[in-house]
């Protein structure tokens, strides 16, 4: 079981969103935690959990249900989102903006005062209960995707910005999750707090920040035998780099701290 680690308030605030009813944007990066707070926070509230990935096909069907043939019969099926109201769950929307424009508008009734979501198919509008909860994430910077939220959209969420953890933090959590020795984790959360760094420095963004998420997998090669330069090789520099020079800036970057990569 992965403990979620705090940064600030952002489970108070959480907290006190779905109270006030208030749907919440979590942006941050890859990898810092969003989607394990969803989980927490859904779990602390006593609140089923409903996740979309959103993608770039996500139609409104998808979201809120569909007509099937089944053997002659024609029976309707709430979609994720529909079911999710019903049941006063919280519905994570991962990554909001990958989702068509059109079943983007359908979000605005739900998202804003009137909780509301018609279903046109069924001529249907359902009324979310109180512990319903709209949550969703999005990386403001995810490269290779210019797309931002519409402000309409956007400004009916509350907003809660999340980064990595600090090198102390982020080395307890990879040493919990791999059962790392605590050297090694604090070797790699030095390493990726460096090119953390150095990417955010980076006006041509050629390379990605390694995320938490990496740093544990890095850990996990390294429990398994792995070499801590294999391991940063094949988890922190060969995914988040696709430029041979920057790799190797990369690789003299760490080399020169406390990450030796040869
Ligand atoms: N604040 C945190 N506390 C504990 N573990 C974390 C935290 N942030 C990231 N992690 C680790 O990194 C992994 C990826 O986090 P995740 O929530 O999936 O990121 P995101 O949804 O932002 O991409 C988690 O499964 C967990 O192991
Ligand atoms: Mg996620």
């Amino acid at each position: 079981v992965i403990e979620y680690v705090a940064s600030a308030g952002e489970q108070a605030l959480f907290r006190n969103a779905h109270e006030r009813r208030t749907p919440l944007l979590l942006l941050g990066p890859p990898g810092c935690g969003k989607t394990l707070l969803v989980e927490h926070m859904a779990a602390a509230l006593d609140r089923p959990l409903v996740t979309v990935t959103c993608h770039d096909d996500l139609t409104t069907a998808d979201l809120v249900g569909r007509h099937l043939i089944t053997g002659g019969d024609v029976r309707w099926e709430d979609g994720p989102l529909t079911a999710a109201i019903r049941q006063g769950a919280i519905c994570y929307l991962d990554e909001i903006v990958e989702a068509r424009p059109d079943t983007l508008a359908m979000l605005h009734s739900v998202a804003d005062h009137r909780r509301t979501l018609f279903i046109d198919r069924l001529g249907e509008t359902v009324t979310a209960p109180p512990s319903f909860m709209l949550v969703a994430s999005h990386n403001p910077r995810l490269s290779g995707s210019p797309k931002e939220l519409k402000p309409a959209l956007r400004q009916r969420f509350a907003t809660i910005r999340l980064d990595y953890l600090g090198p102390a933090a982020e080395a307890a959590v990879i040493a919990a999750a791999t059962l790392a020795p605590a050297d090694v984790a604090e070797r790699l959360a030095t390493g990726a707090a460096l090119l953390r760094d150095a990417a955010r420095r980076d006006a041509h963004a050629r390379f990605d920040p390694p995320s938490t998420r990496t740093l544990i997998a890095a850990a996990g090669l390294i429990g398994s035998g792995t070499s801590m330069r294999d391991a940063i090789e094949a988890c922190l520099i060969g995914p988040l780099t696709a430029d041979d020079a920057t790799a190797t800036a990369m690789r003299e970057l760490l080399d020169a701290s406390a990450v030796p990569t040869r």
